[in-house]
């Protein structure tokens, strides 16, 4: 399931070809020590796809689109439909398959549009998404100029949907490989002046128990000079501080920390990055994040106050998110 091909096609001739068979091997690992019960289901989903003619494929507007000069059958685009469909939830999106919209629960084009323009052009670059979902922003990413987009991501249904949507926008240089970020690092393979030029690091901050190990673990992904894009959820307030929820946040399990923008400011340069700056801030809205027909489960109105869309179900301060960007600086620090 790994497409070995395309991961060495788009590291080779890059400044990280030489970790890609290691970080193939640790992905397959993966995939064969720890499969997810439904994996096998997945793939035959994907096997089954229809092939079709495939003649615009855009990368660069709010849907992911490929399209046929060709007219697709209706019996066909039922048949794609339901392949699709049995890779729900879709999480991310939006998509247009040949007219057939995967309406996904989060509109993941409103987060790109409100930092696409504070970033670094990505023209020609190297960019890592940590935490990428099923690709919706790899493909923006190669649609905005990078040279090469790749992802991780240890949920592997988002891999199963990857490769379903890449089946139809078949550009190269993206990929997804199934490692959390903990699983990236290769002591002593990172020469100096190697590494990304950009790294994402978008909703995974508060996923993480010690999320000043995760900034380490960016850091270390970019060469000098890179620069990091990082999204969270945050807590309103000046100080230094951070919510610690009791329990679940907003009916989510595992939000271990949520901190204010001077935290995270104190927490990028305590990790070694330097001109630190918030590009957005906004309060999460009923139209980014909401029940589909292709994410049929409880979403956002689910998980507020139903008396005061200002509070989470639980009692705090209703999702806010933040982003902001940062380098890594030339020199000082080393690697590994
Ligand atoms: C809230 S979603 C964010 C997805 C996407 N980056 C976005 O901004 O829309 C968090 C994602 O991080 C992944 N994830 C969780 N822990 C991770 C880890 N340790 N390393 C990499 N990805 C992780 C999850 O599987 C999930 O897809």
């Amino acid at each position: 399931m790994i497409d070995n091909k395309r991961i060495r096609t788009s590291l080779c001739g890059t400044c990280l070809h030489s970790l890609a068979d290691i970080w193939i091997d640790r992905s397959n690992q993966i995939l064969v020590q720890r499969p997810h019960g439904d994996w096998d289901k997945w793939l035959a989903a994907i096997r089954a796809l229809p092939d079709i003619q495939i003649n615009r494929v855009d990368l660069d507007s709010s849907h992911i689109t490929a399209r046929s000069d060709a007219k697709v059958d209706r019996d066909v685009l039922a048949q794609l439909k339901q392949n699709l469909v049995s890779l729900h939830p879709w999480r991310k999106g939006p998509f247009d398959l040949f007219g057939l919209a995967i309406d996904s629960e989060w509109r993941s084009d409103m987060k790109w549009n409100r930092i696409k323009d504070s970033i670094s052009p990505l023209d020609g670059r190297l960019v890592l998404d940590v935490g990428c979902g099923n690709g919706y922003y790899l493909w923006r990413m190669l649609g905005a100029g990078a040279r090469m987009a790749m992802g991780i991501d240890p949920t592997q249904l988002f891999l199963a949907q990857f490769e379903a949507i890449a089946r139809y926008v078949n550009v190269p240089n993206a990929f997804i490989l199934p490692m959390k970020s903990e699983d990236l690092a290769v002591p002593g393979m990172l020469v100096e002046q190697s590494g990304f030029d950009t790294v994402f690091s978008m909703g995974i901050y508060y996923h993480r128990r010690e999320p000043i190990v995760h900034l380490r673990e960016l850091f270390i992904m970019l060469r000098p000079g890179g620069e990091l894009v990082l999204e969270t959820l945050i807590v309103g307030g000046q100080e230094d501080r951070e919510l610690v929820p009791q329990g679940r946040y907003a009916q989510m399990r595992n939000v271990w920390s949520l901190p204010t923008i001077t935290r995270l400011r104190n927490m990028l340069r305590e990790s070694g990055f330097e001109n630190i700056k918030l590009v957005s801030k906004c309060k999460t809205t009923l139209q980014e994040q909401r029940t589909t027909n292709w994410m049929t489960f409880d979403s956002l109105i689910d998980f507020l106050d139903p008396e005061n869309s200002d509070k989470t179900v639980e009692g705090y301060q209703a999702p806010v998110r933040a982003c902001m960007i940062a380098r890594r600086p030339v020199g000082g620090l080393q690697y590994n």
